[in-house]
């Protein structure tokens, strides 16, 4: 497996490839790789010759510095962990340099409504520092297909639209969440729970499940107020939001049509880890 840092060998790579006849895909992550990632490249070599896998802490998407800092950097174990890939992976591992040069910032975009609501209306200018660093990689590596993990579903939602915007040649392909065997997604951020946190976090999946459930029987409005009561009751965990939206447009479902699909999302805090789910639920 190879491991490149300059920009313009990954260009030259993937061309090489491509020139070959070869599907190349591309799995971008922040490292700190889990079973989740690795769901996302098993997709990936379904459908492609060549995959390159990023690894890149992206400073513009974190909007606090703590969270910046504390962020997993595990390179060693990550390099490890891909090398069981051989050569159907090349990792890409940048500098901040090598993506932003000497102008450590975002693009100034705008998703619209998407970037307003849940992790955009939580965590200001996060969207626009993904779209930002995506809009880079997706010049350099330059793949066919780039493979999204629904964990991050208003994450995937927000790369087709920019796809759109930047009229981006390239399939973008959401892949469904992995999870533990007691149901938490996993997640680079569940490295930094204690033992305690993660014995009661796969409380958050089977909150959603419940939703879930009780979907056809139940307004949006009940199920949200009694998301809303039992996290109030949860010692440990402290519910951020919860919403329920149609998917294609993320916005809050009042009145439930036909023909169209929802999902439950929220975010919830165990100590100062930050931890985001979401369940299909039609
Ligand atoms: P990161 O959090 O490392 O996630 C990389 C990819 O792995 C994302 O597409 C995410 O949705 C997917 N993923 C994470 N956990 C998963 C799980 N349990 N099941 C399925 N897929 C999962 O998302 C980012 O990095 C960054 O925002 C990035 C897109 C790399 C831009 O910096």
């Amino acid at each position: 497996m190879q491991a490149i840092t300059a920009h313009n060998q990954i260009s030259k790579i993937v061309s090489q490839a491509k020139a070959q006849g070869k599907t190349v895909g591309f799995v971008p992550t922040m490292g700190a790789l889990h079973k989740g990632h690795a769901s996302l490249i098993d997709y990936a070599l379904k459908d492609c010759a060549l995959i390159v896998v990023s690894i890149f802490v992206n400073p513009t998407q974190f909007n606090n510095a703590t969270d910046l800092e504390k962020y997993p950097r595990t390179i060693e174990k990550d390099l490890a962990f891909l090398s069981h890939y051989g050569s159907k992976v090349t990792v890409y591992n940048p500098s901040p340099e090598e993506i932003y040069g000497d102008n450590v910032s975002s693009k100034g975009y705008d998703f619209g409504h998407l970037e307003t609501v849940m992790e955009g209306e939580h965590r200001p200018g996060h969207f626009d520092g993904v779209g930002t660093v995506l809009n880079i990689l997706f010049r350099q590596v330059n793949p066919h297909k780039a493979y999204f993990g629904e964990k991050d579903f208003q994450q995937l939602t927000i790369v087709r639209k920019l796809v759109d915007i930047e009229n981006l040649d390239l399939e973008i392909i959401g892949c469904p969440i992995h999870r533990q065997e007691n149901g938490l997604a996993m997640s680079s951020r569940n490295a930094r729970l204690t033992a305690h946190q993660l014995d009661i976090a796969p409380f958050i999946y089977e909150s959603l499940l419940y939703v879930k459930d009780n979907f056809d029987t139940h307004s949006a409005r009940e199920l949200k107020a009694y998301i809303e009561s039992i996290y109030k009751e949860k010692d440990g965990l402290e519910l951020e939001y919860f919403e329920i939206v149609n998917i294609k447009n993320l916005r809050t479902l009042s009145r439930k049509r036909k023909n169209q699909q929802y999902r439950a999302f929220l975010a919830v805090y165990a100590g100062e880890v930050r931890l985001i789910d979401n369940i299909a639920l039609n």
